[in-house]
């Protein structure tokens, strides 16, 4: 049966922000979909945390051609749920993916050739049963590849109607400028830019933040919660039905050591002073930038996006709260 949205679910007009100097707006928490969507995970849950997101308000959805397990899963089971629940809303979404990442065999399934571009996007809309994504991104800046390929393969992507707008993604600060560059003279600004950012990965504000308010461009910090480990998730072990247990492909249970509990430990603290979780809090941090449009969050359970979108009540940080962050994180 298909999904009937909730009809409030644009009651908060706040939730948005203007992405860089364009013309679209995103909810300031998104909906990431690289874990919690694959074959191997629960289809029940995977169709809740979708249409939960919806109907609070989270229109961005963020998938990549690799997504999964396996690789391409996470389109198909979102293309699915789409397709099945949410069929006459395609217009109230915006739908991300993004091509860079080993795909398929042979020197055509992986980095920035034009080639390899063009059919993944293409392979994205098939497995998603879409004309269109509505972002498009190159997921990891090529270095055998000449700029101008990858760049000239994502503003051709926006000429054919299959994508609206573009972005980059893991580009340092000095390759997101020359593709803004071409990308302007090539008549397909580049709308926003997706960097590791949080508490515990601080290189995005060595330039890159910068550059992005220079140029205009979005922002849309990927892992804001490191994961899970800016949460209450690990503060007392690491629970079965943690990623760091079932999924420990990319969040190892050794890199959950005594210090860095012991971190997480202070940052609750303070979570608790201001009234939050450490999640909202950790998402409030992110989202104190000016530049940062919204957070690209995980989750394997409803109540996480719930508890999340908890953050935007408290967005604001004193001095003395920024500078006892600084001190924890220097310990
Ligand atoms: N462009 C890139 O190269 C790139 C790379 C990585 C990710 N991304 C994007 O970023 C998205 C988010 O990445 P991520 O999933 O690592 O983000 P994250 O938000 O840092 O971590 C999400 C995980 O944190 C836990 N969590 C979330 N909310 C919680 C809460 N309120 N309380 C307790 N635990 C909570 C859940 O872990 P449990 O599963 O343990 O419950 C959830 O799976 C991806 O889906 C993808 O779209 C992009």
């Amino acid at each position: 049966m298909s999904h009937l949205p909730a009809a409030n679910r644009y009651a908060n007009p706040a939730l948005y922000r203007r992405c860089g100097h364009s013309g679209l707006q995103l909810p300031q928490l998104s909906l990431g979909l690289w874990h919690n969507f694959g074959d191997v995970d629960d289809p029940a849950n995977r169709r809740a945390l979708i249409l939960r997101a919806f109907d609070l308000g989270i229109t961005h959805f963020d998938l990549a051609n690799n997504y999964g397990p396996p690789p391409g899963s996470a389109e198909t089971n979102f293309g699915r749920v789409l397709h099945a629940d949410l069929a006459a809303y395609r217009d109230e979404l915006i739908i991300s993916s993004k091509a860079g990442y080993d795909m398929w065999p042979g020197p055509y399934g992986e980095w920035g050739s034009r080639k390899y571009v063009l059919a993944s996007l293409d392979q994205s809309l098939k497995r998603l049963q879409l004309d269109y994504v509505d972002i498009f991104y190159s997921h990891r800046p090529d270095p055998l590849t000449p700029l101008e390929e990858t760049m000239g393969a994502l503003a051709h992507a926006v000429r054919s109607g299959k994508a609206l707008y573009v972005g980059l993604s893991n580009y340092n600060p000095e390759q997101t400028a020359r593709a803004a560059k071409i990308l302007r003279e090539l008549g397909t600004p580049c709308l926003i830019h997706q960097p590791k950012y949080h508490m515990f990965e601080r290189t995005a504000e060595h330039g890159l933040l910068d550059v992005l308010t220079q140029e205009g461009i979005g922002c849309i910090p990927f892992c804001p919660l490191a994961q899970g480990l800016l949460t209450n998730r690990y503060l007392g072990g690491i629970p079965a039905d943690s990623r760091a247990a079932h999924d420990p492909r990319f969040l190892k249970p050794e890199h959950i050591t005594e210090a860095k509990v012991g971190q997480i430990r202070e940052l609750d603290t303070l979570a608790q002073k201001r009234g939050q979780s450490l999640a909202q809090m950790a998402l409030a941090w992110v989202l104190r930038h000016p530049t940062v449009t919204t957070a690209l969050i995980g989750a394997s359970k409803v109540s996480q996006i719930e508890d999340n979108l908890g953050a935007l009540k408290n967005l604001q940080f004193s001095p003395e709260e920024l500078a006892t962050i600084e001190r924890i994180l220097a310990a």
